[in-house]
């Protein structure tokens, strides 16, 4: 059916006609931004709200708040915004969306998060432009912050008002990673929350589920017939989740330093694709649904290797020395600016987990991140037992590895298949092959940004997207015991930048006989 270039009546007239058949905008809102002078913010949030209003989801009446320790006035947070969508933004510059969104910006000055005076000019400011803009009272809370500040701010926030409930209005509160610190902190992190709104007003940003790639996961394992058969322990050798990245911490060593590669990535976007790739098929694709399945696979997660508990083989971690990367000097870890003297954060850690149902018992599942690696991937490597007899004479499948499926999350996105197929020749050799589907050849839409897709359904209040305490709470009981082992055993081991991690990451895969892939 041909698409109209019409705006149906109602319809915001900036809405580009290619998202028309997504008519999903949110209520006009203000969106109160703390953290937005952080690098987040100005990196992904900035400009992934200017896309949205671009591309017509935003409510004309949409406005942004911003809160921080600068001394701004609204015109300095405008050009900062400015600035930050002109470097970060995948749609266009155009004056007329800018004009629109930049009219319902405001800024508001704290001198420190416990400021109670800076909480009541924020209060003004919020119900001045309910009433001028017509925001219907509707707020959303961004703490894009260091949790540390959690409890003062959600402190303040109840106390001067803002969150209090009115009729017909909603109040949201969105939370960027770390939840917590470890089981026991998270846990004290939703009770603060849970103070301010209500459980299902809780919105947690995990990035990696806004990405097109991971929502694939479950469009590729259950709207196909092919592949379910063949997802389970009769069929699957191992699955490999990889998220590498080749650059070091950058200026980010406040952060990083007392976070670590596990904290980081593994307590939430790897575990949150190990889930997605694991679970069973849900009810329906609404967020109770799809929550109690990956809560389920969380729950059976075990550190045991068949049957016992040895985290010094089962786990490895690392931090990068100074080299070369790409044939450019790099500093190491210890060197980088900000990283305390004598720290002992890892920039690389691996873990082999198993999962305890019926579906995948006795199958591993090996995750692994790290900085200044080989290069930048994110993957899903599902890799198949090999077949149980080969017709074949053996030089002929010399070449032949085992088949493999991989979910690939970024970048190139798309799914790899590897099969073995013969050389063309008089004789029969055998040698592995790839059949690819790539996003960019396949389709001309360009894939939402993830903060794009997870900030709108934060707006519409649509959960699905965003894991639940339930989820962070099972995720920290798997992490825990791992970070707690490593904290008893002393420094991580070196690896050399552009390489594949430590060796004592290879040498857990090499005591189940197996080899990471691209190493
Ligand atoms: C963030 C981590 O969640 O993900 C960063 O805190 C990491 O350390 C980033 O660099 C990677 O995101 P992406 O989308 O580039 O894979």
């Amino acid at each position: 059916m041909p698409i109209s270039a019409t705006a149906p009546q109602g319809v915001n007239p900036l809405l580009d006609s290619r998202d028309l058949r997504l008519p999903r905008i949110a209520d006009p809102c203000v969106l109160v931004m703390f953290g937005i002078t952080g690098d987040l913010a100005r990196r992904k949030l900035l400009p992934a709200v200017y896309d949205l209003a671009g591309r017509g989801l935003l409510s004309p009446a949409f406005c942004l708040v911003g809160v921080g320790r600068r001394d701004w006035d609204d015109e300095a947070m405008r050009s900062y915004v400015a600035q930050a969508v002109r470097s970060g933004a995948r749609t266009p510059w155009r004056p007329a969306v800018w004009e629109q969104l930049a009219a319902g910006m405001r800024f508001v000055t704290l001198s420190s998060f416990d400021d109670a005076a800076a909480y009541a000019r924020l209060t003004q400011v919020v119900e001045d432009l309910d009433a001028r803009r017509g925001t219907g009272g509707n707020r959303a809370f961004y703490l894009s912050i260091p949790p540390g500040w959690f409890p003062t701010v959600t402190q303040q926030v109840a106390a001067c008002g803002l969150v209090e409930e009115a009729p017909g209005a909603w109040r949201r509160v969105i939370i960027e990673k770390p939840f917590g610190h470890d089981r026991a902190s998270a846990a004290e992190l939703d009770t603060l929350v849970g103070r301010i709104v209500r459980p299902d007003d809780v919105f947690r940003v995990d990035h990696y589920l806004g990405k097109e790639t991971v929502q694939n996961i479950l469009a590729l394992r259950f709207a196909n017939t092919m592949l379910e058969p063949l997802w389970n322990h009769r069929y699957v050798d191992h699955v490999q989740i990889t998220m590498a990245e080749d650059i070091g911490i950058g200026t980010r060593a406040g952060y990083y330093d007392t976070i670590g590669s596990a904290r980081d990535v593994i307590q939430n976007h790897l575990l949150q694709l190990l889930a997605l790739t694991a679970m069973e098929e849900p009810t329906s694709m609404t967020a109770a649904a799809v929550r109690a399945e990956k809560e389920k696979v969380l729950a059976s997660v075990r550190l045991e290797r068949r049957g016992e508990l040895d985290l010094d083989a089962t786990t490895a971690r690392g931090r990068y020395d100074a080299g070369f990367q790409g044939g450019v000097p790099v500093k190491g870890y210890l060197e980088e600016d900000g990283v305390a003297p004598g720290s002992r954060t890892e920039t690389f850690a691996a873990i082999r987990l198993e999962i305890a149902n019926r579906r995948w018992s006795g199958v591993p599942f090996y995750l692994r991140t790290g900085k200044r690696l080989a290069r930048r991937v994110t993957e899903v490597a599902v890799v198949f037992e090999r077949p149980p007899f080969l017709p074949f004479d053996g030089a002929a499948t010399a070449g032949v590895g085992a088949n493999t499926i991989v979910l690939r999350i970024q970048p190139d996105e798309g799914v790899t298949m590897r099969l073995a197929s013969k050389v063309p020749g008089s004789h029969m050799e055998l040698r592995d092959v790839s059949m690819d589907f790539g996003y960019g050849g396949t389709f001309n839409e360009e894939s939402p940004e993830a903060y794009e897709r997870l900030i709108l359904d934060a707006l519409l209040g649509d959960a699905p997207l965003f894991p639940h305490q339930r989820e962070v709470d099972l995720s920290w009981r798997i992490l825990d015991p791992v970070i707690d082992r490593w904290a008893a055993a002393g420094e991580p081991d070196g690896y050399r930048p552009g390489s594949w991690g430590p060796a004592s990451a290879h040498q857990l895969l090499a005591r189940d006989g197996r080899t990471w892939r691209r190493s």
